[in-house]
């Protein structure tokens, strides 16, 4: 029996389902490991000690390699001297000056810990400045698994959705048509980098959809919430929707502005700061200055090595090869989302049936995919190693 096997059968009995969550390995393809022991760079070790070239990246924390000597540095320098105390540390203001000066729309900074915080904050402070209820939300899209969030778990009462009305992303009609039924109630709008629903097609965001989103917000003093919580700094070091010169009011950020470590922000405009400083929020552990002092490290690492720019050049290279590779094996592959967040399906294919075939294949070659889940590009990941992932790909497409 491996020791992942074994890990599985004790596991079962202590942790409910065998694995909680989005790291629950049997929602993957045979032969994904549950269970890992080490990580570098751009490659994991399971416990059984095989390796694995990454391309999830954590589900996105990991942006500049795991274990950065930098950012481990930095992190273990803080913690040497105090991570959790009375109060917070200098560096909770040098990383709120250092985020506000970098990202367009933000005068002040609020910490947290996960992205379901920060998203969970925004719509506070948005309901708090607006005296309104109701925050629009994308159908399918994801915001982290807190009740409101969430409409795929049991335990969440119907009432816990009620303020959430639901609107298609890219699609102005609808957005319009679902701010009209709220008249006069409208506190927010969420919207992310782009569309990255699990288990879909990716969709890039319609710059005539963010225009008007953005003029929505105007016309009804709705605040526009970005989540930029997947997206955030994979496309580009300022909100994501600069891109098309949108700029949010409020947004939420976590998973890789630490490389791993735990923290979250929300960012806002000056016009909400004062409804910001109304709410109470707060943690136990969002204070804690190791992760601040980690993501004051990566932050500068992805300015100097221009993260956007390379990660969509290593992303690019993946796609151009497996498309090349899928050509030539005679399949029709669906590739979305922008190159540094790959999504890789196969068209017409029904339950993932091939795309589990293919990744399980990959998977034995050393390159660990994702089905069904957009991919994330990081800055370890160097041409050699695409190039060495390909290898191994066009021996998986070849078992099809
Ligand atoms: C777009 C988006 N928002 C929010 C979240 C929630 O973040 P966390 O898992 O850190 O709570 C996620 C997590 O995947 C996400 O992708």
């Amino acid at each position: 029996m491996s020791i992942d096997d074994e890990l599985r059968r004790r596991g079962e009995r202590v942790i409910p389902g065998g694995m909680f969550g989005h790291m629950n390995a049997g929602t993957l393809p045979p032969g994904y490991p549950q269970y890992f022991e080490r990580a570098e760079g751009c490659r994991l070790w399971d416990v059984d000690g095989n390796e694995f070239i990454d391309f999830m990246c954590a589900y996105g924390p990991m942006i500049a390699g795991y274990r950065n000597p930098q950012v481990s540095a930095a992190a273990d320098r803080q913690r040497q001297i105090m991570d959790i105390g009375d109060g917070p540390t200098r560096l909770i203001v040098d990383l709120a000056e250092q985020l506000t000066t970098q990202i367009s729309h933000a005068d002040w900074a609020i910490f947290a810990k996960n992205g379901n915080d920060a998203t969970t904050v925004c719509n506070m402070v948005a309901r708090a400045h607006t005296g309104r209820r109701k925050i629009l939300v994308a159908r399918g899209a994801y915001h982290g698994a807190q009740p409101w969030a969430s409409r795929r778990t049991k335990g969440t009462p119907e009432e816990d959705y009620v303020h959430f009305p639901r609107y298609e992303f890219n699609d102005i009609e609808s957005i319009r048509q679902a701010a009209a039924e709220v008249e006069g109630d409208l506190a927010g709008v969420v919207v992310s980098g782009f569309k990255h629903d699990a288990g879909f097609p990716q969709a890039l965001t319609d710059p005539e959809f963010a225009r008007a989103v953005r003029k929505l917000c105007d016309d009804t003093g709705a605040a526009l919430i970005l989540d930029d919580v997947r997206a955030g700094m994979r496309l580009s070091l300022d909100s994501s929707w600069s891109l098309f010169g949108v700029q949010p009011d409020l947004s939420a950020w976590g998973k890789c502005i630490a490389n791993g470590e735990p923290i979250a922000a929300v960012l806002g405009s000056e016009t909400y700061r004062e409804a910001a400083a109304e709410v109470f929020v707060t943690g136990s552990f969002w204070y804690q200055a190791a992760p601040m002092a980690a993501a004051l490290a990566t932050l500068a690492i992805l300015r100097q090595e221009d993260a956007p720019r390379r990660l969509d050049h290593l992303g690019q290279m993946f796609r151009d090869g497996l498309y090349e590779q899928a050509q030539r094996h005679g399949h029709s592959l669906l590739q979305t989302g922008p190159p540094a967040m790959p999504t890789v399906m196969f068209e017409d294919d029904k339950g993932f049936e091939v795309g589990f075939r293919f990744c399980s294949a990959a998977l034995r070659e050393g390159v660990y995919l994702h089905p069904w889940h957009n991919m994330f590009l990081s800055l370890a990941h160097r041409e050699s190693d695409i190039g060495r992932a390909l290898e191994g790909t066009d021996r998986a497409f070849g078992t099809l």
